[in-house]
């Protein structure tokens, strides 16, 4: 229950970061969800969004957003999401929401990422939540084996087909101790389209919320 509240009211503060004629990047999941409530105040005031994945796009075309194609779009200003866990250094295991590779897209294309979090969200050392892989179907068994051989536990996530018709292995386990060399590596495995590891991708800012109210960290 305070969680929830905590994801409100992160996601109220990100609001202070939007600026006039600025074209915004839309992340995915439940604190998303509060930030498009806040945003909408303001879609006038923007240049327009671009978004992470079908789902935000169907909460943005019902709230008649100026919706912007990725691929028309060169620099996004800022890209505002959540993470499942994030660190000291602002990186961050994603993809919870199934939504990593259009959100690592949009990181990637961003000037500014904001993470908005509530406070449970940031760890000392990412890894009990589980890392989010999206592969090809065909490569599913091949890459199990790999995280099998790495120590890790790997577990297909049921009934779940990401955006572009790909599967999610969500892996327990997985020993992180160099956390952009691990992001690189798994890259390299033919049939992984997108690790929910955000190294590379870290937040250039995390706002997040609590009992002792709202930090900015930078
Ligand atoms: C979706 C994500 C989300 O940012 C992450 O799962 C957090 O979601 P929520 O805001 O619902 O806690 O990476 O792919």
């Amino acid at each position: 229950m305070y969680q929830e509240k905590y994801k409100y009211s992160a996601s109220l503060f990100s609001i202070n970061y939007i600026k006039k004629n600025s074209i915004i990047g839309i992340g995915t999941g439940s604190t998303v969800l509060h930030f498009i409530k806040h945003l909408r105040k303001l879609k006038y005031f923007i240049k327009g969004v671009v978004s992470s994945s079908l789902k935000s796009l169907n909460i943005l075309k019902k709230y008649k957003f100026c919706i912007l194609n990725c691929n028309n779009v060169k620099k996004i200003d800022l890209y505002i999401d959540s993470a499942d866990e994030i660190d000291n250094n602002f990186m961050m295991i994603k993809g919870g929401g199934g939504a990593l590779t259009g959100e690592k897209i949009l990181a990637s294309k961003s000037k500014k990422f904001i993470c908005i979090v509530d406070e449970s969200k940031i760890v000392k050392k990412l890894g009990k939540f589980p890392i989010p892989i999206e592969v090809i179907p065909m490569s599913i068994s091949y890459i199990k084996e790999k995280l099998i051989n790495l120590g890790a536990f790997p577990i297909l996530r049921k009934n779940f087909t990401t955006d572009y018709g790909n599967k999610i292995i969500d892996v327990y386990n997985l020993k992180i101790n160099n956390i952009l060399k691990l992001e690189k590596e798994l890259n390299a495995y033919p049939g992984i389209v997108t690790v929910g590891l955000f190294a590379k991708q870290s937040a250039d800012i995390c706002i997040t919320s609590g009992k002792l109210g709202i930090k900015i960290l930078k």
